[in-house]
């Protein structure tokens, strides 16, 4: 008897080894310590022994059983831990890889530009408004005193848009420039509508405009049909060039750099008298000179002046009491200037690759 509990233990412990998952442990369980099990039957037969050998039997039976359940509570451990170590393993995450990003739009370069340029005018105290982009002839050209037959209109080859009713004698067009801006602005604050006398003490104004503008051209890598421009005006008493000089030298110090200097080229524009086209000492050069500059040292990027008297006058203010300044300038090419972009064509051409950059 005592050589077959011997035997059963073995038996069992070896097969216990073999048991590689729950299933199977559960199966030997059953096979080696179930009522049916070799072991089990051994305590029905201790009866039949002499008496002086039943309590040797019974007490190793027993050992044998508390050896096996022992050996069954380690081996069950043992493989619950395989099993959370493989699931640990193969459901593994690793939480320090970076997400993937989704595709973020970005703002047109142009856009930039011309925010910065609107953002360092309200620094400056100007408002910032906006005006049509489909104006009247009357506003786009003849209140900037750019009459019908003015050769200035050969710059500004219009689109015209057929708005019905009697656009012979009112054509509507899309604006060639945001100077109409400056009418919107000036009669806004002065109430004025054209007719009957100009209003007592309209108060002062000082505004920036951007917007996109038209015009009706060849495109070419230096011009296109569509693109933007920042007006600039200032209205009040005692107003003079030296108000736009210190406002532009301001506005460039401020734009490109503290030590941008500018200076002033006398030029012609309808609404402007005397008006001067300004250029900013390179910023890519320092002034020495560049390929950007053509080795002059100087960009040129605005066009300014003192508002024309008729055209203070076609706003609503006296133009023996009132002076003001105007600018206006392309966000276009400083943005090309900057980044040493070759062709404004790209600016429109939707082409991702381009944008990208920005
Ligand atoms: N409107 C002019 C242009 O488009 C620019 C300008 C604006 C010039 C204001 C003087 C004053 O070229």
């Amino acid at each position: 008897m005592l050589e077959a509990l011997e035997r059963i233990q073995q038996e069992a412990l070896q097969a216990l080894a073999e048991a590689e998952d729950a299933d199977a442990l559960e199966a030997w369980k059953t096979a080696h310590l179930g009522r049916k099990s070799p072991l089990m039957q051994v305590f029905p037969q201790m009866g039949k022994l002499p008496p002086e050998q039943r309590p040797l039997v019974g007490r190793r039976a027993n050992e044998v059983r508390q050896t096996l359940e022992a050996a069954y509570a380690e081996r069950a451990e043992v493989l619950r831990r395989q099993a959370l170590a493989h699931a640990l393993e193969s459901e593994r995450l690793d939480i320090t890889l970076p997400g993937r990003r989704p595709p973020r739009g970005g703002l047109h370069p142009v856009t930039q530009t011309m925010r910065r340029i609107v953002e360092t005018f309200a620094e400056m105290g100007f408002q910032v408004v906006r005006s049509r982009e489909v104006e009247t002839d009357e506003y786009n050209f003849q209140l900037l005193n750019i009459p019908p037959h003015h050769p200035a209109r050969e710059m500004q080859d219009t689109f015209y848009v057929d708005a019905g009713g009697d656009s012979d004698t009112y054509p509507v067009v899309l604006r060639t420039h945001t100077s109409p801006g400056q009418i919107h602005a000036m009669r806004q604050v002065t109430g004025y509508t054209g007719e009957g006398p100009l209003p007592e003490n309209p108060p002062p104004l000082r505004v920036v405009l951007p917007g996109m503008v038209y015009r009706y051209e060849q495109i070419t890598a230096r011009s296109e049909i569509q693109f933007t421009q920042v007006e600039g005006l200032a209205v009040g008493r005692n107003i003079t060039f030296s108000d736009l000089k210190g406002t532009l030298t301001d506005f460039a110090r401020r734009m490109f750099g503290p030590t941008a200097r500018i200076r002033f080229r006398a030029s012609h524009f309808p609404f402007t008298e005397p008006s001067a086209e300004v250029d900013v000492e390179c910023f890519l050069c320092g002034g020495k000179g560049c390929n950007v500059c053509k080795y002059t040292g100087w960009l040129e990027i605005l066009g300014s002046g003192m508002v024309h008297p008729v055209v203070l006058r076609n706003g609503g203010y006296d133009p023996e009491k009132y002076t003001g300044f105007a600018f206006g300038m392309g966000p276009e090419r400083i943005t090309m200037l900057r980044h040493h972009i070759e062709d404004i064509r790209y600016f429109w051409s939707g082409d991702l690759r381009f944008l990208e950059q920005f």
